[in-house]
């Protein structure tokens, strides 16, 4: 089957958003906001052109660092490398241009995406309590 990524308009990425049942609908406005004067990256992952996930990334901190801000993949397309294949693109997207570090932070009861994670390289730098155990939000880097 054929992978691609490509970048693409925040007009694709809310509708493959709709289709991730863990994220809620978010108004577009929103993802306006967060990236308006930022460098930023929106791609999505297709299989035989059918979009399959997501990912947004953008310079939040402005401190060298890039921001993985939303990855998502749709539930009939997982497990099939499609998240690796999302970061790996952004990975050399921000290194092109001169970026040294990838942020993210996750909830505790992401279990897949914390998986993907540690698996790959990234470390734990704090938590922050949420209302339950399983609602802290993890935030974790990388170097590149
Ligand atoms: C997290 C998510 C993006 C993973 O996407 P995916 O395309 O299925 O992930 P990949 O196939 O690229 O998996 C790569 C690695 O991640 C880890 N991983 C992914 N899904 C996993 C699962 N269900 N259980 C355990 N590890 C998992 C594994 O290490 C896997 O490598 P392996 O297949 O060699 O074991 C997807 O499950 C998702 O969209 N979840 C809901 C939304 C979400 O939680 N987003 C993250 C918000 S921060």
């Amino acid at each position: 089957m054929t992978h691609t990524i490509r970048e693409v308009s925040l007009d694709e990425i809310m509708k493959i958003n709709g289709k991730i049942p863990e994220f809620e609908e978010e108004p577009r406005l929103k993802f306006e906001t967060k990236l308006a004067n930022k460098n930023h990256l929106l791609i999505a992952a297709y299989i035989e052109q059918q979009p399959a996930g997501y990912l947004i990334a953008y310079d939040k901190f402005g401190d060298g660092s890039i921001y993985c801000w939303m990855a998502g993949v749709i539930p009939s397309f997982r497990k099939q490398g499609i998240l690796s294949q999302l970061m790996d693109y952004q990975d050399q997207w921000a290194q092109s241009k001169g970026y040294n570090k990838i942020k993210i932070k996750t909830r505790n009861n992401r279990r897949s995406m914390l998986s993907f994670l540690v698996k790959n390289d990234f470390y734990f730098t704090e938590v922050n309590a949420g209302d339950t155990i399983e609602e802290n939000r993890i935030s974790l880097e990388k170097k590149l």
